[in-house]
């Protein structure tokens, strides 16, 4: 069951859970004893002159109710704070095992997937599940315990009228499953519409310069209203079955009520009940009725956290990127062998058809061919973000694809082809590539590195050097600088195997040539893989590769050993 897993989640806080269910326990009590205070003051009113012994006095019962009162108030008080905390907490634990889960699936999950859906059930779920356990649970529970005890109390008053009541709980849970059978499916498409929305507005804010450029403003304007009305439609055809089903079990809760009492009239009447035990019946009547009026939002509520769990549980459930246990890969000396590797996107024409390329630990490679040849495929498969569908990759003499992939990786620094940077500091952002859990370098090891990808000029030359925040992706760069960020973090990570993607597809030709001045000193001592459609950087090879269409078809140093 789906709320079973909650349960696994809210194990750790049982402590805290424990009081909460004793003050609920406590507040409920507190709720039953009204309506016996109820019919004893109404004995008491009667007694009034008539110097019954056995009447309380009804100043008393009424400090009483007011007491009461008070201590239900701050109970309430004690439990929703409580309750909301614990909740609260509950929902960071899943909320961090989801983004946690998330960052250890497999590159192919994001490219399968809109960015504003998985930010919709790492974001968004937990934050309904949330609404239910500090909103829904706390009013819940405890009506659900006061139903019970009253109904316990009514018994030993009238047992009778009080299971006629029990008779009627399946009629109204059978009115509530009814009626509301289509919030659940409702309350799914529109948490879809949500993403939706999420999707288009996430999308848009990074492509404003091409809606700019192009002048399509008014294109995605229109696409954003077309899904604001669907949610608008589906959040209208949801408030509405949820009013329908609202007045309809309050409309039963009132006739029900308007039944026993006819039925309690009768029976006082009769002289079978006494007139206190009549108040005090009806005042427990009265604390069922609210319950069961609220029974249809409290459903409500409860389909839609169910929702979300299950798509929570969904993310939880995907299968991870690598089995976990693999050993540890060893330090890598840097001899790397695809063997006719073979692979195709998914829908799509082979990317890689047997590739085969022996590269000896220190050499630089360079790796040429046309655009779509498969060139950064081959490097997704030496940092595993991809699997060959046939063939396997050797680093040293160990196949990757079975050793632990952080370990791995670890080893290896790619630059790729798309500039990904931090919207932090410069420093920052080249520190990213440091040793260490969390990254960080020495100011000395940052400049280094920024001084061998022709950076450090130009952030010495920025007002606040390298503390200037670069904005989302770096957008506050210019395309080359960057590029050459980008290439720093990578060296800063002193890898043994560095791999760059068109490392310097945006310098101009000064940055170029004096980049492929200093390379040497950075490239000595470790196995290099240079994607570039540069002539220029072709110098610095030892060996040129030519990959045409998934395949090795040209290869100026074949025999690496020799
Ligand atoms: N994530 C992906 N999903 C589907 N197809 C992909 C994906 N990435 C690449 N491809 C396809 O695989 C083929 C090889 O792409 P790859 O990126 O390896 O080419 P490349 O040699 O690096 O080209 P370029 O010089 O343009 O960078 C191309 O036909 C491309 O369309
Ligand atoms: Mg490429």
């Amino acid at each position: 069951m789906t709320f079973a897993r909650l349960i696994g989640h809210a194990a750790p806080y049982r402590v805290a859970l424990g009081i909460i269910a004793l003050l609920m326990l406590v507040q409920t009590a507190s709720v039953l004893v009204l309506p016996w205070l109820g019919g004893q003051l109404a004995a008491g009113f009667l007694a009034e002159g008539t110097l019954a012994e056995d009447a309380l006095d009804t100043d008393l019962i009424l400090i009483g109710i007011i007491v009461l009162f008070g201590v239900r108030s701050v109970l309430a008080y004690a439990v929703s704070w409580k309750l909301a905390d614990t909740a609260a907490r509950i929902v960071t634990d899943l909320r961090q095992s989801a983004y946690e889960r998330v960052q250890m699936l497999p590159l192919g999950y994001f490219r399968a997937r809109r960015q504003g859906d998985i930010l919709s059930s790492v974001v968004y779920e937990p934050q309904y599940l949330s609404q239910f356990l500090t909103m829904t649970l706390p009013r819940f529970v405890p009506n659900g315990l006061a139903v019970l005890g009253a109904l316990g109390l009514m018994a030993g008053i009238d047992p009778l009228l009080a299971s006629l009541v029990v008779g009627l709980m399946p009629l109204f849970y059978l009115s509530v499953r009814l009626i509301g059978r289509g919030l659940r499916p409702l309350a799914s498409r529109l948490r879809d519409a949500h993403a939706d929305l999420v999707s288009v507005v996430d999308e848009n804010l990074s492509m404003m310069p091409a809606i700019k450029g192009f002048t399509r403003e008014t294109r995605e304007a229109r696409r954003h209203l077309a899904i604001a009305r669907q949610v608008q439609a589906l959040e209208v055809r949801q408030a509405r079955l949820q009013a329908f089903l609202d007045g309809v079990i309050r409309f039963l809760a009132v006739v029900a009520m308007v039944g026993i009492l006819r039925l309690l009239g009768e029976r006082v009447t009769g002289d079978s009940l006494s007139l206190p035990e009549f108040v005090s019946f009806l005042l427990y009547a009265a604390v069922l009725t609210s319950p069961f009026a609220e029974l249809s939002g409290v459903w409500g509520q409860t389909q839609r956290a169910r929702g979300a769990l299950t798509r929570l549980q969904d993310v939880l459930g995907e299968p991870l990127e690598s089995a976990s246990g693999l050993p540890q890969m060893t330090p890598i000396v840097g001899r790397i062998r695809f063997q006719d590797v073979h692979l195709t996107y998914t829908g799509r024409h082979a990317a890689l058809r047997g590739a085969n390329l022996d590269i000896a630990a220190g050499q630089t490679v360079a790796l040429v061919g046309p655009n779509g040849a498969g060139k950064s495929t081959l490097i997704n498969l030496l940092m595993m973000f991809d699997r060959p569908q046939k063939g396997r990759v050797m680093i040293d003499d160990v196949d990757i694809a079975e050793v632990d992939l952080q370990s791995l990786r670890r080893q290896i620094a790619v630059l790729s082809q798309t500039v990904l940077l931090f919207n932090t500091t410069i420093r920052e952002n080249i520190a990213y590539g440091g040793a260490g859990e969390n990254g960080g370098a020495s100011e000395a090891e940052i400049e280094q590195a920024a001084r061998r990808a022709q950076a450090h000029d130009f952030v010495v030359g920025l007002p606040e050097g390298y503390d200037t925040v670069i904005g989302d992706r770096g957008v506050r760069l210019s395309g080359g600088q960057a590029q050459r960020i980008a290439l720093a973090r990578a060296l800063l990570k002193d890898p043994a195997i560095l791999v760059l993607d068109e490392p310097t597809a945006m310098f101009d030709p000064e940055g170029e040539d004096a980049f492929i001045a200093d390379a040497r000193a950075a490239f000595a001592d470790r196995t290099v893989l240079l994607i570039t459609h540069r002539p220029g950087s072709l110098a610095l090879a030892d060996r040129i590769v030519t990959l045409s269409d998934g395949v090795v078809t040209g290869d100026t140093g074949g025999d690496p050993l020799g």
